[in-house]
């Protein structure tokens, strides 16, 4: 099944999630095989393009081998959100569509009017959103949360439609309950007879059976999967599956471990070591959260507060022994 967003066609109902600090663009390439029909980049500041901050640069990296991809930027002002597109373009920067994070909880960004603050004026909203759509050469897409202390899901959406936005991607919590608790997909029931544009849906994707349940339940056009795909790129794979009438594939510590060894080899093409570390020691763990008992317990406490460099987390994990 595919949709569109503007002129791009979306070829799948799966979508990697924006998530800052993970989804850079080795992470997106590594997950772009295991059947993402549309990846995003983690939030990027307004301000640091137009401070032309090297790193915030960096961060739009990408060569087309993750596309469709969204680009998110979070933003002070309409103002400072025009002037960084301005930037994207000065810098030739290669994305498809131009995502604006209305959704982020966090108070460095609330505090500046980013995030999901904006869901609090609709009025602002639709001033700062008509105004980016209308200078966007590329569809614009928003995610948002169903509000920021009470649900306002319905009127943003709404809003958003009517400032000209072509896709809204929903997590399914308020700015209130950040990233704990049950999502409340029932809040969104009835968007496709509100909004005519295509929608997505995020909370708690961690199984097969998540993401089949927030489609049936919401009738959303894709679902995206965040914290649920890290260290579990099947993950993705197996949604697609379930949607096509394929069979699942089973993971083994062997395939574990030869996709976080690939993972590896992006990363460490993208970043330099002292950056590439501290990820990995986030992310290497979660390669084996599948498996159980001590062993594997030690293994995942020791890449994160032993190993002094990369070669040693390879190491430790080509010499550790494991019976599936
Ligand atoms: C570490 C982390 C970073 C995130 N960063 C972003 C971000 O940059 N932009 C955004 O729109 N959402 C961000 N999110 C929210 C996710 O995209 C997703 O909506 C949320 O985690 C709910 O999905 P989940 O419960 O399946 O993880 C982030 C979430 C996490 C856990």
């Amino acid at each position: 099944m595919s949709f569109f967003i503007g002129n791009i066609e979306i070829k799948g109902r799966v979508i990697l999630a924006p998530m800052a600090g993970v989804t850079s663009f080795s992470y997106r390439k590594f997950m772009k095989p295991f059947g993402c029909a549309l990846t995003y980049t983690e939030m990027i500041s307004d301000c640091g393009l137009n401070y032309g901050n090297k790193r915030t640069l960096q961060m739009c990296y990408s060569n087309g081998e993750d596309a469709p991809l969204g680009l998110q930027l979070f933003g002070g002002t309409k103002e400072t959100l025009l002037k960084a597109m301005d930037v994207l373009e000065e810098n030739n920067i290669n994305y498809d569509i131009l995502d604006l994070n209305l959704a982020c909880p966090v108070p460095k960004v609330t505090k500046n009017n980013g995030g999901s603050k904006r869901l609090l004026d609709q009025n602002e909203l639709f001033d700062m959103v008509s105004a980016v759509v209308k200078k966007s050469k590329k569809p614009v897409s928003a995610k948002i949360r169903l509000g920021y202390e009470s649900v306002n899901v319905y009127d943003t959406c709404k809003t958003l439609e009517k400032a000209g936005v072509s896709f809204i991607m929903v997590h399914a919590r308020t700015k209130k309950e950040l990233y704990y608790g049950t999502p409340h997909f029932e809040e969104i029931k009835d968007l496709k007879n509100i909004i005519k544009i295509p929608f997505a849906v995020s909370g708690n994707i961690f199984t097969v059976h998540d993401a089949l349940k927030a489609l049936e339940i919401t009738k959303a056009d894709a679902v995206l999967v965040a914290r649920g795909g890290e260290g579990n790129p099947l993950l993705i794979k197996n949604i697609n599956a379930a949607l096509n009438g394929e069979e699942y594939e089973e993971t083994t510590f062997e395939k574990q471990k030869k996709f976080l060894f690939e993972f590896i080899d992006l990363l460490v093409e993208e970043k330099e070591e002292r950056h590439a570390l501290p990820i990995l020691k986030g992310e290497a763990p979660k390669f084996f959260n599948m498996f159980n008992g001590q062993k594997i317990r030690e293994l995942k406490q020791k890449i994160t507060e032993n190993c002094s460099s990369i070669s040693e987390i390879k190491k430790l994990i080509n010499e550790f022994d494991y019976k599936n």
